[in-house]
């Protein structure tokens, strides 16, 4: 399982399933929640009425509509306070129950944002070594996923993901 780190607009990934940062009410907001729901239209928002929400940490899977992607899972990550409300743990859960529900829909391609170090101020640098550790640690457990991406929609956040993927794979 080959792990990169591109820039990029998550919207325009070709891949089996991308995934989105969202909110527990997972009707739409702002950030890449807003511009996935816009990109994959109005379907979306029915699709994402009837799942009835998502608890932090735990992710939901849809169509990708008129997205280029097949599938798009939902997963609301956590919302930075202070570090001591279970936060790392939650970023962690976020990307374990995305890359299980990848799994269940036999996907062989995966995209993520970087998820809560946006809107939800998960600080970036931590953020990515929860992310990267927990995909890196999934290596044993994948069956279909081949790559795993984190699409960075700026440079800073770019070049801290492959700094840490590079610590990582040291
Ligand atoms: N493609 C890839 N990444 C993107 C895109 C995009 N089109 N748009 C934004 N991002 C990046 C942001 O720059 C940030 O690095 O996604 C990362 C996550 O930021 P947010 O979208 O703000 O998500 P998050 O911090 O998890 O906050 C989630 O924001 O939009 C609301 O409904 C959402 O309430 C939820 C909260």
């Amino acid at each position: 399982m080959k792990v990169e780190i591109i820039q990029g607009d998550i919207t325009k990934s070709h891949v089996d399933a991308i995934v989105n940062a969202a909110n527990t009410t997972l009707m739409g907001g702002g950030g890449v929640d807003g511009a996935i729901h816009q990109a994959a239209g109005a379907k979306l928002d029915l699709a994402c009425a009837k799942l009835q929400g998502c608890a932090s940490g735990k992710a939901k899977t849809t169509l990708g509509y008129l997205l280029p992607a097949k599938w798009i899972i939902h997963t609301p990550g956590p919302i930075w306070q202070d570090g001591m409300h279970h936060e790392p743990e939650i970023l962690k859960n976020s990307y374990l129950n995305s890359l299980k529900e990848a799994e269940k829909h036999q996907c062989q391609t995966v995209d993520f944002p970087s998820i809560s170090t946006g809107v939800y101020h998960f600080p970036l640098k931590q953020a990515a070594q929860i992310a990267l550790s927990t995909i890196i640690n999934f290596k044993q457990q994948a069956h279909y996923i081949k790559r795993v991406r984190i699409v960075a929609f700026d440079i800073i956040t770019k070049e801290v993901y492959q700094e840490v993927l590079e610590d990582l794979l040291q």
